[in-house]
C-alpha cells in the first residue's frame, strides 16, 4: 500500500466499478446523441477544472461519436466560502458553444452551487441543448435542484476523495473513490 492508500478508510467505488459505470454512461450518450451527430450537429463535452478532468477524459473515450472537449476554471468570490454562489471565471472555454450540443461532465454534485452557476452561464451562450452527466451525486438535504440526465453513483454524504476528487489538492490521482480517514482532515 502506498502512503495515499493508507489515508483512505474505506473504498466506495473500485477502479473496475468506476470504469464499468463510465462505460455505461458513455454508451448511453452515444445512443442518445447519434442522430444529432449524424445530422452534422456539433457536440461539446465541458468540464470544470480541476475535479472533473479525469471523469471527462475517461467518459470522452467511451463516447463513440465526434466530440469536442473544453474546460472552464471558476473560483468562488470572497473569503473562499462557496455559500454565496457568486463565482468568477478564471479560465473561460476556448471555443464558442452557440449552436452546439453541450454535455457538462462533473465529478460530483454536492450543494449544487457549481452546477447552478455553470448551467446558467452556459445557457446564456445559446447552445442547441445542454445536459449534465455527473459521476457522483451526494445524498445531502440542502442540494440545489439540478436536472442530471446521467448519474454514475448516488453516494453517501461522507468525505470522499479519488478519481479527481481532492482534499487540499491531494488524492485526485487515486484510481478509486474512497472515504478519507477523519484524522487526515481533523
Ligand atoms: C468540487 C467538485 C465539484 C464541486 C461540487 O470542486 O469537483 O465541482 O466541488 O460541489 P458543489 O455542488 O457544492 O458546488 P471544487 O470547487 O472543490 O474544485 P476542484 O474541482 O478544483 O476540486
Ligand atoms: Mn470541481
Ligand atoms: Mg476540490
Amino acid at each position: 500500500m502506498s502512503s495515499v492508500d493508507q489515508d483512505v478508510e474505506e473504498i466506495l467505488y473500485t477502479e473496475d466499478e468506476i470504469k464499468q459505470r463510465v462505460a455505461e454512461i458513455g454508451a448511453a450518450l452515444t445512443e442518445e446523441y447519434a442522430e444529432r451527430a449524424a445530422r452534422g450537429e456539433e457536440i461539446v463535452l465541458i468540464s470544470v477544472l480541476r475535479g472533473a478532468a479525469i471523469f471527462m477524459a475517461d467518459l470522452a473515450r467511451e463516447i463513440k461519436l465526434p466530440v469536442e472537449m473544453d474546460y472552464m476554471a471558476i473560483s468562488s468570490y470572497g473569503s473562499g466560502t462557496k455559500s454565496s454562489g457568486v463565482v468568477r471565471i478564471l479560465k473561460d472555454l476556448s471555443s464558442e458553444i452557440s449552436g452546439k450540443h453541450v454535455i457538462v461532465a462533473e465529478d460530483i454534485l454536492d450543494s449544487g452551487l457549481t452546477l447552478t452557476y455553470l448551467l446558467k452561464n452556459l445557457a446564456s451562450r445559446e447552445p442547441l441543448s445542454i445536459e449534465v452527466a455527473t459521476l457522483l451525486r451526494k445524498n445531502t438535504k440542502a442540494q440545489a435542484k439540478i436536472d442530471c440526465k446521467h448519474v454514475g453513483f448516488e453516494c453517501p454524504d461522507r468525505f470522499i476523495v479519488g478519481y479527481g476528487l481532492d482534499y487540499a489538492e491531494k488524492y485526485r490521482n487515486l484510481p478509486y473513490i474512497g472515504v478519507l480517514k477523519p484524522e487526515i482532515y481533523q
